[in-house]
């Protein structure tokens, strides 16, 4: 059964908490916090304080995901406001490597993020250091948008890396997660599954969080 983080990107702002609340009782494990800067990506969104203030009602995983350019500038701040796990794009740095071992020395779990036009290979050197693997199956920066079918090849490429290397990293897919997307790439491998539209935009977010679990049972 695949682990569900709901993406807060398609909360509702105004009644944050209850809908946090909702979730974290509606089985969910990770809260997902997509980070956009207006120039890795077109949009903006929240910053470090939302983390902040969302730390203290929840025990929910905190995963942020940064479409940050430059992540290195704001690690640490994430890091000290509260989250659990960090993401950085591959795309985003010259230097993956450093901002994965900046995470790691803050006690915080390290992710590496690749967008759909990143090859795995892109990212096998850092494999052995992440405590989990983003593959982006939309373009990053909005939610709402349909899922890349093309990306689950790339799940079983990097399962397949994990088991040949003993590797124990998670495998989040993020962008268009619905009750039927999430098979194929469940059975590739994936092990945790960020939805926002698809469990905000609806009257009873819970049911599609079970939804999401039954799908992978
Ligand atoms: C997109 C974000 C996602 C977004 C997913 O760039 O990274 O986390 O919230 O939204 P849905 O599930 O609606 O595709
Ligand atoms: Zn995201």
């Amino acid at each position: 059964m695949i682990k569900v983080a709901p993406s807060i990107l398609s909360a509702d702002y105004v009644n944050l908490q209850r809908d946090i609340e909702m979730v974290d009782k509606g089985g969910a494990e990770l809260l997902h916090i997509d980070i956009m800067d207006g120039a890795f990506v077109p949009a903006l969104s929240y910053g470090p304080g939302w983390v902040k203030a969302i730390r203290p009602i929840t025990d929910l995983t905190l995963d942020v995901h940064m479409m940050v350019q430059s992540p290195e500038r704001y690690i640490d701040t994430f890091a000290d406001a509260g989250a659990d796990i960090i993401g950085v794009h591959t795309e985003a740095t010259p230097h993956i490597h450093r901002a994965l071992q900046m995470i790691k020395n803050k006690g915080v779990k390290a992710e590496v993020v690749i967008n759909p036009g990143t090859p795995v290979a892109a990212i096998t050197p850092v494999l052995y250091m992440v405590d989990q693997v983003l593959v982006m199956t939309v373009n990053p920066g909005f939610g709402g948008q349909k899922f890349l079918p093309e990306t689950v090849k790339k799940i079983a490429a990097l399962n397949e890396i994990k088991k040949s290397q003993n590797l124990t990293f998670d495998i989040e897919i993020d962008g268009g997660v619905n009750d039927s997307t999430v098979v194929p790439a469940y059975q590739a491998g994936a092990t945790v599954a960020v939805a926002g539209s698809y469990v905000f935009d609806n009257d009873d977010p819970v049911s599609r969080i079970q939804a999401l679990k039954d799908a992978t049972k």
